[in-house]
């Protein structure tokens, strides 16, 4: 692994070849991603660009990008590249652009083509303050897949699902459980379009060379010091409590230094339902709650704050027993950055941008190792009852234009002397997988998990009754979002905390 600086410092001495050798590759000059896309380049010609399903996303499609002022290659010229006579072809850069997966937007500003996006799906879920000001001044149209003809306006289309029937398609696979910095290779592939693959490929290691900076400082912590970190759902169909536990969550939990659920077992799905009794151990024992529950947008039932709603979803109203996580007010939603309409800019943000994320996971359980910062995605003010952090609306653009989620690339120092806090904590109690092994006491049935250890200490105090999820509530409701922007200064990057937006 790269430190920041080092992966800084190498991509910043491959833009300088790349700027004095003029005779770069159609597209810029990027590595093949590993197991996302493949990039052939054949001359300053033509570029063959090769995009694959992540994980459980099979396929594959290829793009013939062209560049200059040459006609598109055809016939032979094409055969000889390795793909088939009717291969989707683009001439770079593309101007105009139709973002269909509001997420892949945000490889769409990072690749710098933020300000050729003109049809966006879902603008309303937008978060980015220009691009909901060039929603509301009509520079940006809703996308609809009933007008056939609004894929004749622009250039090329970025979207989530294969779509091999339209010619302008170019699939970038949503696979949102798979390792935290899979997903931003496609920052890479997307900006062979504009033509600027050298530049985002600084912008790339950057923030894959903070991630792992951060990472190298996290593992420093010793085992019986780490925190416990409990990435939750309430699922109101099944009403049922469920665990995160995707290559995803634990890997950003691990990475953070932290020690994810369940405790021991394996075997244990992606999201296992958790029982009632299990989440009492699960939340006995954790540190910090990471929920992602998706609260339905009908109101708040008889409670007086969604989360008292959700105290009562956990079966902890009373007062006889409070778990430690929730006493310090470590229960964290996933929506401190939102757009007017409370739309959370998670889900946009996280496939480009996963050292934002980790970033907030070493803040909540670290305040004290990057003093001051705010976290962009974890509202801890879900469990004071207070509002997110940052709303932002089209008026922000204007204050400070063109800048979100391009505009907070930061690099990270090395702190090889951070071990965490001096004191380990709580034992571990309670049975089942969330617990220390052996049997759940009680309705005990969570997760496929086999148990390694067979000693059962319960410590657990089973509290308030669980409630059923016969309710009707609460208006928060976070799913997806957008934003722009144009590049980052190499200056940017060296080490300023650039505000949000
Ligand atoms: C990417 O991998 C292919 C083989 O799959 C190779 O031909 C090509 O040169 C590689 N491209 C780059 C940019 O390294
Ligand atoms: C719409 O807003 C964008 C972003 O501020 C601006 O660049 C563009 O010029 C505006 N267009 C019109 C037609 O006002
Ligand atoms: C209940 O859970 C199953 C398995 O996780 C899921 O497939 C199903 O959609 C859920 N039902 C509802 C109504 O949400
Ligand atoms: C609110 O409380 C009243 C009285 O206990 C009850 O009849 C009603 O069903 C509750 N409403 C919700 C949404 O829980
Ligand atoms: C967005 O604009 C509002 C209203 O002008 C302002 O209060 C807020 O601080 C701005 N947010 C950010 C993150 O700049």
């Amino acid at each position: 692994m790269l430190g920041s600086f080092a992966s800084l410092a190498g991509a910043l001495g491959l833009f300088m070849a790349a700027s004095v050798n003029a005779q770069e590759p159609c597209g810029g000059t990027v590595y093949n991603g590993t197991g996302t896309f493949t990039v052939k380049n054949y001359g300053t010609e033509y570029t063959v660009l090769t995009m694959f399903g992540a994980n459980n996303n099979p396929g594959s499609e290829d793009y013939l990008l062209y560049c200059g002022d040459i006609p598109a290659p055809q016939g032979q010229a094409i055969l000889d590249m390795g793909v088939s006579s009717n291969v989707k072809k683009f001439k770079v850069p593309v101007t105009s652009v139709l973002v269909s997966g509001t997420f892949t937007s945000s490889y769409v500003e990072l690749a710098g083509g933020q300000k050729n996006i003109r049809v966006l799906e879902n603008p309303q879920n937008i978060v980015s303050p220009c691009l909901q000001e060039e929603f509301k001044n009509t520079s940006i149209v809703p996308l609809n897949s009933a007008i056939f003809n609004q894929y004749l306006t622009v250039d090329v289309g970025f979207r989530e699902n294969k779509d091999p029937g339209q010619i302008k398609d170019v699939w970038v696979p949503m696979s949102i459980e798979v390792a935290p910095l899979l997903r931003a290779q496609y920052i890479n592939a997307v900006s062979l379009f504009f033509n600027s693959g050298s530049q985002a490929l600084i912008t790339y290691n950057t923030i894959i060379g903070t991630y792992n900076q951060l990472k190298i400082d996290m593992s420093g912590i010793p085992n019986e010091n780490k925190m416990r970190i409990g990435w939750v759902k309430y699922d109101f169909g099944n009403k049922t409590w469920k665990l995160r536990n995707t290559e995803f969550t634990r890997g950003i939990i691990t990475d953070a230094g932290g020690i994810p659920f369940p405790l021991v077992g394996d075997g244990v799905t992606s999201e296992p339902d958790i029982s009632p009794t299990d989440f009492k151990i699960l939340m006995t024992n954790a540190d910090i709650i990471i929920d992602q529950t998706e609260f339905p947008a009908d109101g708040k039932g008889n409670y007086t704050s969604l989360f008292g709603r959700w105290r009562a979803l956990a079966g902890f109203t009373g007062t006889d027993f409070i778990p430690r996580v929730l006493d310090l007010h470590k229960v964290y939603s996933l929506d401190n950055t939102v757009n007017q309409i409370g739309i959370s800019d998670y889900q946009y943000r996280m496939p480009s941008r996963p050292d934002l994320l980790l970033r907030d996971v070493i803040a909540v359980q670290y305040p004290e190792y990057n003093k001051g910062y705010r976290t962009r995605f974890l509202n801890g003010n879900f469990q004071y009852g207070g509002a997110p952090d940052f709303t932002l609306g089209p008026a922000n653009c204007t204050t400070t234009p063109m800048q979100y989620n391009s505009g907070d690339i930061t690099t990270s120092n090395p702190n090889p002397l951070f071990t965490g806090l001096p004191t380990p904590p709580p034992p571990v109690v309670g049975g089942g997988i969330y617990g220390i092994g052996g049997p759940t006491q009680g309705d005990g049935t969570s997760g496929s998990g086999k148990s390694k250890t067979t000693s059962v200490v319960i410590a657990v105090v089973c509290v308030a009754a669980v409630l059923g999820a016969a309710f009707a509530f609460a208006f928060y409701k976070w799913s997806r979002r957008a934003k722009e922007d144009r590049f980052i200064e190499l200056e940017e990057e060296m080490n300023n905390e650039i505000p949000l937006s």
